[in-house]
């Protein structure tokens, strides 16, 4: 059996094809659809300022089998490199993640970088059975586990809208002087300073567990060219974001962004309150005010998923009270290497 593993060239049509197969038939879990090819590629053909990624390929008897994607932060966090190992069902337990493993670790090494950062999903007590396979393997490469996330999931099919318009109307009632601002897609050029002092302010805010991650450098630009690299390949995205009246800042801001394709899937992505502005329910405000402005935009949404540290009771009451509800556990793991 000849195992070899290679980069991926950007501007090869086939080897790209191969990655989005391997891709998309490895899922992490079952029930989270791939994300879209355009997505995909344009991780390696249109590179960003603020993360690079790299693709290798391992070939068994020359047949492509598995995938290594490496991403590297650029504006901070440089010692840093995340790794998503994937190898196809019936190719597995035969070495070829491990080699995958290996390649990428010289790469990260290569580039300077002394720590690695990965995800693998696994079984909640009392949850949906998920394969131990890629906990397993994280631990057999020497991984250690640095922060444990709960995946929740919103069945929209069960959502009480009753409850939702009464939360709204309660939270409303304690937020005096505060206004409502909604946009999809890109951000307003005027609201993005606001935006990337939220957005650099989420390492500092959110439990972080045992994660070495330094707070993320934002600003303008970054904010825009995350909502540029989302719209090109296809994806859309729903904001909602509080504004004091006072200074016109915004000071709460949630997005949900749903898959290119299929549509039936999305996910709930940041959510942050500016620590000046809490305890006016503002967090649970922009919540249920952008599930609602998704809803009317999303007409074949079934499924929200959002990630939280066991930790932050804050944001999972919110979470539960909305109707997410959890299905599995998710390792982030970290490696000196
Ligand atoms: C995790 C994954 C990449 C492993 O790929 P693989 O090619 O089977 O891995 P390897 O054969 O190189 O296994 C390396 C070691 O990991 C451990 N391991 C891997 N699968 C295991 C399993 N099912 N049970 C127990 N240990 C396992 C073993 O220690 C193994 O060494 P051994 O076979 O000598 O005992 C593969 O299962 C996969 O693609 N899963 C879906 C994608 C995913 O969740 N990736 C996250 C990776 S953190």
């Amino acid at each position: 059996m000849d195992l070899t593993v290679s980069l991926v060239d950007p501007a090869d049509p086939v080897a790209l094809d191969q990655a989005f197969e391997i891709k998309a038939a490895a899922p992490f879990v079952p029930d989270i659809p791939t994300a879209s090819r355009p997505w995909f590629e344009a991780l390696f053909r249109h590179q960003r300022r603020s993360v690079r990624h790299e693709a290798a390929l391992a070939y068994l008897d020359g047949v492509p089998v598995g995938l290594a994607t490496i991403e590297y932060p650029m504006l901070d966090n440089l010692d840093n490199a995340g790794l998503e190992v994937q190898v196809l069902p019936d190719h597995r337990r035969r070495g070829v993640g491990r080699a995958l493993y290996a390649y990428a670790v010289d790469r990260i090494r290569a580039e300077g970088r002394t720590r690695l950062m990965g995800q693998s999903c696994d079984t909640l007590p009392g949850g949906v059975v998920r394969d131990p396979a890629p906990t397993a393997f994280a631990l057999a490469m020497g991984a250690k586990s640095a922060l444990v996330d709960a995946r929740r999931r919103l069945d929209i099919g069960t959502a009480d809208h009753a409850a939702l318009d009464e939360m709204l109307t309660d939270g409303w009632s304690r937020a005096a002087g505060y206004e409502l601002l909604t946009w999809i897609g890109v951000c307003p050029v005027e609201h993005r300073d606001d935006l990337a002092y939220l957005d650099g302010r989420m390492v500092t805010d959110a439990p972080m567990g045992d994660l070495e991650w330094e707070p993320e450098k934002v600003d303008a630009d970054r904010i825009h060219e995350v909502d540029v690299a989302r719209e090109a390949a296809g994806t859309r995205s729903y904001h909602t974001a509080v504004q004091d009246t006072d200074s016109g800042r915004i000071v709460a801001w949630t997005n949900i962004t749903p898959h290119a394709e299929p549509d039936w899937h999305a996910y709930q992505q940041i959510t942050i309150v500016d620590p000046d502005h809490r305890g006016h329910r503002l967090g649970l405000i922009v919540k249920v005010e952008n599930l609602k402005l998704t809803l009317r935009h999303e007409p074949a949404l079934r499924v929200i998923d959002t990630w939280n540290a066991d930790s932050n009771s804050h944001m999972i009451a919110i979470n539960e009270a909305i109707g997410f509800r959890p299905v599995d556990i998710w390792h982030n793991w970290q490696q000196t290497i």
